[in-house]
């Protein structure tokens, strides 16, 4: 991916299994957001394709590629003001087959179903989240894309989205999640990718990338800069 004179992606290659749930960590700057972009079709990659379950998706927009199972969060929460947890999650199925049961099911599993009628406003930074992950949710994505589901958040909200993800999540349908938090990192995740300035740096189980020396060196690399 490029843009203009600038490569932000080079050569970035993913293929991420059903039920898997994948880590992409790295520095500020690395990429981890625009691959995000590309996958969930906010952005045409420059050259190279993406795919879902082998079909070719690199050229559909992002609501024919919600409508085929895939689905994803915002880095920046992107609530409306006004409006309650239920208007929201009726918002997120608008074209979607899900019915009330589903939304009202889905709101106990996530913890939301006493703030159902409250304004969105009113409720915390990890429930306005885990409202947002519930709308990604509510369409049944095959696969999920979650930039940074536990920015902001406190440890016990930290906790709770740890426990939602791997009681929600993990093993049911495919999971890219972009995390600062090597501890969610090491509780969520199968396996784990680590893109530095734009390329695949390494890539393999949490325990041995996070040990890997290279790893390290450019987390503290990208330290020493900030
Ligand atoms: N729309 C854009 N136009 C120009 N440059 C961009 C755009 N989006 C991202 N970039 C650049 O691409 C690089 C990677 O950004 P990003 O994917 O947001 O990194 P990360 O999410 O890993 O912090 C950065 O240098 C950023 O400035
Ligand atoms: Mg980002």
């Amino acid at each position: 991916m490029s843009f203009g004179a600038f490569r932000a992606l080079n050569d970035v290659s993913l293929d991420v299994g059903h039920g898997e749930i994948r880590a992409i960590i790295g520095p500020n700057g690395a990429g981890k957001t625009t691959f995000v972009n590309i996958v969930s079709g906010i952005f045409k990659p420059t050259s190279g394709r993406v795919t879902l379950e082998g079909r070719d998706i690199t050229t559909l927009s992002p609501q024919r590629r919600a409508r085929l199972g895939l689905a994803r969060t915002f880095q920046i929460t992107s609530l409306f003001k006004g409006m309650t947890v239920s208007e929201h999650l009726q918002l997120a199925v608008r074209d979607a087959d899900a019915d009330g049961e589903t939304r009202r099911e889905l709101l106990e599993q996530m913890g939301l179903a006493t703030f159902a009628d409250r304004e969105v406003d009113t409720l915390s930074h990890g429930d306005q989240r885990i409202l947002e992950m519930a709308m990604a949710m509510v369409l049944k994505p095959k696969f999920l894309l979650l930039d940074e589901p536990t920015a902001g958040m406190s440890i016990a909200e930290t906790d709770r989205m740890i426990r939602l993800i791997i009681e929600r999540l993990r093993g049911r349908i495919g999971v890219i999640i972009i995390e600062h938090d090597m501890n969610v990192v090491t509780q969520t995740s199968d396996k784990v990718t680590v893109l530095a300035a734009g390329a695949v740096a390494a890539s393999g189980l949490p325990q041995d990338v996070l040990r890997d020396p290279h790893v390290k060196e450019i987390y503290l690399g990208s330290a020493a800069n900030h």
